[in-house]
């Protein structure tokens, strides 16, 4: 039966070409080895998966029943792998980390689970089917959100807010419930491409910081977040230090008279019986 489906997916491609359509190359790409006879124009296109998602991409739309053959050549940040299947049940996959092919009645889809960064990269894929084939291109790249916090700190005299969206990407936007325009942003991005994002907002002196908040905005979020900065024992550095200082004295006090007092008990513990030498004690 399946040899029957080659034959006849041949004679179509024989039949097509005779008629002069573009069919790509059939009859070689039926190999499970394309490397030399790939189609050369690619559809190209982007798509963002969030972290953690379970991702399906798919390459044409073709009903399962259609497809003769599929390769995905995959290239990520440190390895490059490829995944292929035809109709003859012959398969291949040096990825080896849980990609797969998944075949439903309607399509055949490249499965990725749990998407992390570790699946970022560009994919390629080829698709042979009973009349035609397709090739795209899809620069695969991730939605992560940002982990975010919000103090208050001491700048010399001055109160600061800050507000901090950490490893997102693509970067996280901040914005403040006042005093929007003298707040100031900076942005640092990382060699893994994940995004910090840091505003500091500088409070005149009579301001009660009881009502300000700031907002985070990001992709990955349906909602945006708000946060209230507050002042933490560890953003004291003022209070902080002035109690270190006082924590040291006191105890240096309080070793000082413990030793007096140790030393006067001794002696005049001692003094009852050893009266006849009083010059030990001080
Ligand atoms: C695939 O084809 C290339 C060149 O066309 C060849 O060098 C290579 O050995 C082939 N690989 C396999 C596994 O057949
Ligand atoms: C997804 O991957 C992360 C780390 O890469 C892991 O901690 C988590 O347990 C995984 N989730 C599932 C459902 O496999
Ligand atoms: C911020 O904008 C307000 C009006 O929108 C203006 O009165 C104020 O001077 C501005 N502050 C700074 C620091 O630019
Ligand atoms: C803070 O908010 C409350 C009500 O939400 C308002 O009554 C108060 O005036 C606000 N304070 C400042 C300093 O904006």
């Amino acid at each position: 039966m399946r040899e029957m489906m080659w034959i006849f997916a041949v004679i179509i491609f024989s039949v097509c070409e005779t008629w002069g359509l573009d069919t790509g190359s059939p009859q070689s790409t039926l190999m499970l080895n394309t490397s030399s006879s790939a189609p050369k124009v690619y559809v190209v296109r982007n798509a963002s998966f969030n972290l953690g998602s379970d991702v399906g991409l798919t390459c044409s739309n073709e009903p399962r029943s259609e497809v003769m053959f599929v390769l995905w050549k995959i290239e990520l940040k440190y390895k490059q792998c490829s995944i292929a299947h035809n109709n003859d049940g012959q398969s291949e996959d040096s990825c080896n980390d849980g990609k797969s092919l998944r075949y439903t009645p309607t399509a055949v889809y490249l499965h990725i689970p749990n998407f992390s960064n570790d699946d970022v990269g560009v994919y390629q894929c080829e698709m042979v089917y009973i009349g035609g084939s397709d090739a795209h291109k899809i620069n695969v790249d991730i939605i992560a959100p940002p982990s975010i916090s919000a103090w208050l700190e001491w700048k010399g005299n001055k109160m600061v807010a800050v507000c901090k969206a950490e490893r997102g990407k693509p970067a996280a936007s901040i914005s403040w419930s006042h005093l929007e325009n003298s707040s100031s942003l900076k942005t640092w991005s990382g060699s893994d491409g994940f995004f910090t994002v840091e505003s500091h907002l500088e409070l005149p002196e009579n301001m009660d910081p009881k009502n300000l908040s700031c907002t985070v905005r990001h992709t990955y979020w349906e909602e945006e977040k708000t946060l209230v900065p507050k002042l933490t024992a560890a953003t004291r550095p003022h209070f902080t230090m002035m109690s270190i200082r006082i924590v040291v004295i006191i105890v240096a006090v309080l070793a000082v008279i413990l030793f007096f007092a140790k030393k006067k008990l001794r002696c005049c513990g001692v003094a009852g019986r050893e009266t006849h030498n009083p010059n030990l004690c001080w």
